[in-house]
């Protein structure tokens, strides 16, 4: 599917921004995401072909980051945490306890097309709540089976992360954790997270 105008446009303006288009790697691939929920290999092609950028340049960035997806994904995304402070609180039995109740495995999609969950052993920066995942960038703590049926039950309804919250939840602006970890392409570029904007309830 070719890029819409807009988006082109967004992605030609964000690039007249910086002095090296390498830096607009990133806004692009979010104006990409924004308009078809996923950056495809063609649309990458055609962010290189704007940017006059290596095609290589463009998959490498979009690879190496985990909020950019690179297949159609559930309405919603969970990240559950099983760095070592929330496993030592329980992450692995909560997380054996989510992909039982979602009924598919890690990195997998509810079959009604609701849920894509995967664990991370990142942490995801609210150790002070573990257990936790993040739900659509919203964090979600202390969790207990209890919680993750009113987190999945909420999500099936349609009610937005954030709204009507089964309890504790909190976030802040910041990028998803790479899957490698440390610095990766065009890490110089990088923006807050703009698809939902993360905040901290009570
Ligand atoms: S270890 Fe899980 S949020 Fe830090």
């Amino acid at each position: 599917m070719a890029l819409a105008k807009g988006t082109i446009e967004e992605i030609t303006t964000r690039a007249a921004r910086y002095p090296s288009k390498q830096s607009a790697i990133i806004p692009a691939l979010w104006a990409v995401q924004h308009e078809q929920g996923y950056v495809t290999k063609d649309a990458m092609g055609e962010i290189a072909q704007i940017l006059a950028l290596p095609p290589s340049l463009i998959e490498a960035t979009a690879s190496f980051y985990s909020m950019f997806l690179t297949r159609p994904e559930g309405r919603h995304d969970v990240v559950i945490c099983v760095n070592a402070p929330c496993m030592l609180r329980g992450a692995d039995e909560m997380t054996a306890y989510l992909g039982q109740q979602l009924g598919v495995r890690d990195g997998q999609t509810t079959k009604d097309g609701a849920i894509t969950w995967h664990s991370t052993i990142e942490c995801l920066g609210a150790c002070g709540g573990a257990p936790m995942m993040q739900v659509d960038h919203h964090f979600e703590e202390n969790l207990t089976p209890e919680r993750i049926d009113a987190i999945i039950q909420r999500l099936r309804r349609g009610v937005a992360p954030g709204e009507g919250a089964a309890g504790p939840e909190h976030a802040s602006d910041r990028i998803k954790p790479s899957r490698s970890g440390g610095e990766g392409p065009s890490a110089s570029a990088t923006e807050p997270l703009r698809r939902k904007s993360p905040k901290r309830a009570n």
